[in-house]
């Protein structure tokens, strides 16, 4: 059966309607054009340095505005007031795991004790262990899960236990997700005001924004000193690519140093990442590797959405919440659990757990493809949780019944 509702948007965002058009128009004219002037011109000064014969050919490439200007647009969107400095910095990499090696490498250069939880992103908690490796230095790891899914935590719980675990161990540096692959919605800016209050500034913030870039607001920029996220989940622009975000002009300039170094010393191998960098340099060395750049397309089309609407991060955040709530609500009746109580640690992401033995011995994939059969897409884990994450468009009462027939189907 074709999926009906989707509600996978924390794996893979589906592709927003004006990035498959624009789509469509970069394989005919990629397919047209690729070995003449005009492809150089167009990914360096975008649709405008085109003739206007070969622009209404092509109309929907009207999104791409060369790299610098799809630079300002992503700084437009954050809509945080720090950001209209000329110092906050933007990176962008084929792979947003190299952006990860990067922040971590920045972590331990600045701080020799990070603190980072039990909630993390499996593969940026192993890259930040290697890189300890490396470098040097410790990680301390504060427990969060079972105090929010057991002990029914409040916000104040967790900033205040993550403070304390912060003085126990003496860390000056933190690794911490902003919402976690699970849909927690840890109050980072809180902590790190905190602490910055009551102690010193951390000499280093690395905020993994995966899940929370075009999914709830941003104020955390001011308290991070590199956010990482990228562009295929909540941003909807489909095609994997990663994103950094520097915005404390103090560190600005480390950070530039640091990944310039280790692009240098190929401890960062990202093609995106040195071909924006050579870009920013001036320099246009022949040899390096063939990059493909179709993300900054499809982002650029996706940011250009974003401007053009008229809701607001606060508006979408609310809004993405209550369509999770929805759901949650549904699946009480047919013995499942939603598992975040708490208001405040809430996000578009819902985890729902099934009180049925039988359900709970199936495995990831039988009880995904279960969910499939019915049309659903949604992740699944062991022991019966399933992770539902808001739809874009609001369910209709035909959506409705498709899911309750899923969950009475798992029911029964
Ligand atoms: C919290 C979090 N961090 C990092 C990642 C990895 O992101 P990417 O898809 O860019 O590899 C994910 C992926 O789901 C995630 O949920």
């Amino acid at each position: 059966m074709s999926t009906a509702i989707y509600l996978n948007t924390a794996r893979l965002g589906l592709m927003l309607p004006r990035v498959q058009r624009l789509y469509g128009d970069f394989l005919k004219f990629t397919g047209d054009e690729v070995s003449s002037l005009y492809f150089d011109k167009f990914i360096y000064f975008g649709f405008e340095s085109l003739p206007n014969k070969i622009q209404k050919i092509y109309p929907f490439l009207s999104d791409w505005k060369g790299i610098s200007n799809f630079k300002k647009s992503l700084k437009s969107i954050l809509s945080v007031p720090l950001y209209a400095t000329t110092d906050a910095k933007i990176l962008l990499a084929n792979r947003s795991c190299q952006l990860m090696k990067l922040g971590a490498n920045l972590l331990f250069l600045k701080s020799p004790k990070v603190l980072t939880t039990d909630l993390e992103w499996p593969q940026y908690k192993a890259i930040l262990k290697q890189q300890k490796e490396f470098l040097g230095g410790k990680i301390k790891t504060v427990d969060l899960r079972s105090f929010i899914l057991e002990d029914n935590c409040t916000r104040e719980d967790l900033i205040s236990r993550v403070i304390s675990a912060y003085d126990k161990y003496d860390c000056d540096g933190l690794f911490i997700s902003h919402i976690t692959f699970e849909g927690f919605r840890l109050p980072v800016e809180d902590i790190v005001k905190i602490i910055t209050s009551q102690k010193k500034k951390p000499s280093f913030v690395v905020v993994d924004g995966s899940q929370s870039f075009s999914h709830s607001p941003l104020n955390i920029l001011e308290y991070s000193d590199f956010y990482i996220t990228g562009c295929h989940k909540w941003l909807r622009a489909w095609h994997p690519m990663g994103l950094a975000f520097c915005s404390q002009s103090n560190s600005v300039e480390f950070i530039t140093t640091i990944y310039r170094q280790m692009l240098e010393k190929g401890k960062l191998d990202d093609p995106l990442l040195n071909f924006t960098n050579q870009l920013e340099l001036g320099s246009n060395s022949a040899f390096t590797e063939t990059v493909n750049l179709n993300s900054l397309f499809s982002a650029a089309a996706a940011v250009a959405n974003i401007l053009e609407g008229n809701q607001s991060m606060e508006q979408k955040f609310k809004k993405l919440v209550e369509q999770v709530e929805k759901l949650e609500a549904v699946s009480i009746n047919y013995h499942w659990t939603p598992l975040v109580k708490n208001d405040s640690l809430k996000s578009g992401i819902g985890l729902i757990k099934s009180t049925k033995p039988s359900i709970r011995a199936l495995t990831p994939k039988q009880l995904r493809a279960s969910f499939q059969s019915h049309g659903i897409d949604l992740t699944a884990y062991g022991k019966g949780i399933i992770r539902i994450s808001a739809p874009i468009k609001e369910l209709d009462i035909n959506d409705y019944k498709l899911f309750h027939k899923a969950l009475d189907f798992c029911h029964s």
